[in-house]
């Protein structure tokens, strides 16, 4: 496979950017090799910078539901901009995508849009916060929630413990107001609530969490969640980044019918482009500024363009059987996938999401239970996916995504593709 172009890209950007690149994933450090320099994306495909053509399942790590360069999403976006891009005051638009979101999702009163899923996460802690009177918070380990300072902390040994961060940079005082315990463990969480009874702010958790594999929890024990924070006064948070829109229009939550109190989404709600928001019911909402004292803002938030893009694609997801069709099509690729019997390969699955995992394990829960050895299998297996035209997020804990523009050859390709790179 030819990629000199991509090669000379790297080096170049390796002059501008730390790693050569502006977000870490991208630099091809777990599986080794030069990151493919994309140029262009129709539909399911994408092309590379040496014209290597991939069926892409990374789509942009999520957001791309309806594929890359979606027709309605492009006229919708370029029918804004001839207006100006960008006013810094309100616009219809910001009521039409919220009327979109709210009227058709029975766990929102009121929403606030902000530009990512860090943004949006690091508010509704702040709010949680705000709302409640209390400083800490309680996460769990394998979930990401963005790069902001109290949330990149990960789990030190025991049931419950403060972590340490897992950046540098974090002030310990920040890592001192975060608890977390592992995922699937209603002891920790009782423990938890036992030892910090009236402290804890607010519970944050990726309903599905797909961040670190895609280690996915039983109904019953995100109910017993949900009931422990209401028993405790203590706020449920939704991190709906990933799951938001992808599992049906209402996420995790609809999924799993259990309500939380605040909601957070990115990805998919901004059609390609950079929106996050986070809502609540009424009376939670009414602590943000400028109607409460919880101070949040930002002079992109609500941008016109990035509305319009929202606006297109979300109304495409709310057509009848949208969900149904991607979860079908996921599903006859997970099952041709799941035939392939090499190296204990495994494929885990909810709505349009997969993960490939090498585990003797029928089920994976929690972090601590995936086999970071596994991971060489992940490296090897990339790579000559990629030579044969499969492109697939460059780390083994990612996850994949089905979209609306994947067809039943490009699936079929898929698993040949699988079958040969495992031979
Ligand atoms: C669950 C979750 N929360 C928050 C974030 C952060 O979002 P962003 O990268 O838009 O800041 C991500 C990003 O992948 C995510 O998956």
């Amino acid at each position: 496979m030819k990629n000199t172009n991509s090669q000379q890209l790297f080096e170049k950007a390796k002059q501008y950017f730390p790693g050569g690149v502006n977000s870490p994933v991208r630099a091809f450090r777990s599986v080794g090799g030069t990151p493919i320099f994309l140029e262009k994306g129709k539909g399911s495909h994408v092309w590379d910078a040496d014209g290597n053509e991939y069926i892409d399942y990374c789509g942009s790590w999520g957001p791309l539901i309806l594929g890359h360069a979606n027709d309605k999403v492009l006229s919708a976006v370029a029918k804004t901009m001839q207006n100006g891009t960008s006013f810094g005051a309100p616009t219809k638009l910001e009521n039409e995508l919220a009327e979109l979101i709210i009227s058709n999702n029975r766990f929102l009163e009121k929403i606030r849009f902000v530009s990512s899923g860090t943004e949006a996460v690091m508010s509704a802690i702040r709010l949680a916060r705000g709302f409640t009177g209390r400083n800490k918070i309680l996460k769990f380990e394998g979930c990401y929630h963005g790069h902001s300072d109290s949330l990149l902390v990960k789990a030190g040994s025991g049931l419950v413990t403060f972590g340490n961060t897992s950046s540098a940079g974090v002030p310990e005082s920040f890592v001192n107001e975060t608890i977390v315990v592992s995922l699937n463990n209603k002891k920790a969480l009782e423990e938890a609530f036992a030892q910090f009874d009236k402290q804890i702010a607010c519970v944050i958790i990726e309903p599905i969490p797909a961040n670190n594999g895609l280690l996915l929890q039983d109904k019953d024990y995100l109910q017993f969640l949900r009931d422990i924070c209401t028993k405790h006064g203590t706020l449920l948070i939704f991190d709906e980044v990933i799951s938001g829109f992808r599992i049906g229009f209402e996420g995790a939550a609809g999924y799993y019918d259990i309500k939380p109190d605040i909601v957070t989404y990115g990805k998919i709600i901004g059609g390609g482009f950079p929106v996050g928001a986070y809502g609540a019911s009424k009376e939670i909402m009414a602590n943000i500024s400028p109607d409460g004292s919880v101070y949040q803002a930002g002079t992109l938030s609500g941008n016109p363009v990035a509305m319009s893009a929202g606006i297109a694609q979300l109304t495409e997801c709310l057509k009848p059987n949208f969900y149904q069709e991607l979860e079908t099509k996921t599903q006859t690729l997970v099952k041709g996938l799941s035939e392939i019997k090499k190296d204990n390969f495994k494929v885990f699955s909810i709505g349009s999401i997969f993960w490939l995992a090498f585990t003797e394990k029928k089920f994976i829960k929690t972090a601590e239970e995936i086999d970071a050895n596994s991971m060489s299998y992940f490296k090897t297996l990339f790579h000559h996916l990629l030579e044969k035209g499969i492109y697939l997020g460059p780390s083994g804990y990612e996850v994949g995504f089905v979209n609306e523009a994947h067809t039943a050859e490009d699936i079929q390709k898929t698993v040949e593709a699988f079958k040969k790179a495992m031979l």
